[in-house]
């Protein structure tokens, strides 16, 4: 199945969620956030955002050391970093450790094994070869890396009504993604659980995500009282995982396979079988150590670590590709 790149460039993501209509979406995404990076040690290491657009979670996780934010487009990125510019108050040190790379997730620029946290939002939506992405996280996270994923949930209790009564031909519980207009795939929790298995991922955590999001709801209840539903009852949602969004947080163990996967079973999810250690990544902390982008920085076409830095320019002496670096920008798309 085949979807229609989305063009981030002349679209105005930052309008979507600033004309106050997703408060509510926005809020519920933030506090599933802090569930899962709760007690996380934030003083080194690598921080990855894959599709970061123009920057909305930066402040969720600003303070991890070494943060790379990552987005086909250039216009995202851009935004991005004058929104990274803002958060950090014009602190120079600080800003000097966020970097900004344009380059596709499912052909990253990375080396193998550098990367101690990942995460990725309203992103896989939009990729037509997801299997190709969860192959690049899995290359880049380090053994022990922690990743999170959110994605659009076609068996979300919405979806599972409107089946029942008729009005939706699809079923929502078989496997396959279905395709919502001409730029989107949802994913069933199963499906996205098999790709992490096969990976050796364990999952730690599941958070289903804006559970009561309705148009109507918000006209008549209003955000207030809908994030206070969200906050009491987001762990009770996350039981049967039925909201719309889902977040993830795994782990990966590249060297232990098969051991304590999180089981999905198609209809109903048991919260037993979610693993609550909680304290993956801790063990990662090690003293602050800034990093150089260009001691992990690869040919994303070849995948050789032979490039070669001038002030505006990358080379590639391997296959001889050339990037470009533009205001500040790490520019691999081609
Ligand atoms: C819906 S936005 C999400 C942005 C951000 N994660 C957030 O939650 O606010 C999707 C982002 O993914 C980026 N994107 C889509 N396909 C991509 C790809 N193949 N590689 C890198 N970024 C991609 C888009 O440019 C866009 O900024």
């Amino acid at each position: 199945m085949a979807i229609r790149k989305s063009n981030y460039e002349s679209y105005d993501y930052k309008e979507f969620w600033e004309d106050n209509k997703r408060i509510y979406e926005d809020k519920s995404e933030r506090l599933a956030l802090k569930k899962m990076m709760a007690g996380l040690k934030t003083d080194s290491r690598i921080f990855l955002d894959i599709g970061c657009g123009y920057g909305r979670l930066f402040n969720e996780y600003m303070n991890f050391k070494n943060i790379i934010m990552v987005d086909y487009s250039l216009k995202g990125l851009k935004t991005a970093r004058d929104n990274v510019r803002k958060f950090l108050k014009n602190d120079e040190q600080k800003l000097s450790s966020v970097y900004f790379v344009a380059a596709n997730a499912t052909s990253l620029p990375f080396k193998s094994d550098c990367i101690d946290f990942l995460l990725t939002v309203r992103v896989i939506h939009h990729l037509n070869s997801p299997e190709k992405y969860f192959n690049e996280v899995c290359r880049i996270l380090r053994n022990e890396g922690l990743y999170f994923l959110e994605f659009a949930n076609k068996r979300n209790l919405k979806n599972i009504l409107r089946y029942f009564i008729g009005k939706m031909d699809t079923s929502p519980f078989n496997l396959i993604p279905s395709q919502i207009g001409e730029t989107i795939l949802n994913f069933h929790p199963k499906y996205i659980a098999n790709f992490l298995h096969e990976r050796n991922f364990i999952i730690k955590r599941l958070i289903s995500v804006s559970n009561f999001r309705s148009e109507l709801l918000k006209r008549c209840i209003g955000t207030k009282f809908l994030l206070l539903f969200e906050s009491m009852y987001q762990n009770f949602f996350s039981s049967i995982s039925i909201g719309p969004s889902i977040f993830l947080k795994s782990v990966l163990h590249k060297k232990e396979a098969g051991k304590n996967f999180y089981k999905f079973t198609d209809s109903k999810i048991n919260s037993s079988n979610v693993l609550s250690n909680d304290n993956a990544g801790k063990s990662l902390s090690k003293k602050y150590l800034k990093i150089n982008i260009c001691d992990i920085l690869i040919c994303p076409c070849c995948k050789k670590e032979n490039l070669l830095f001038e002030k505006s320019k990358i080379f590639c002496t391997s296959c001889k590709k050339i990037f470009s670096i533009e205001d500040g920008i790490y520019n691999f798309k081609n």
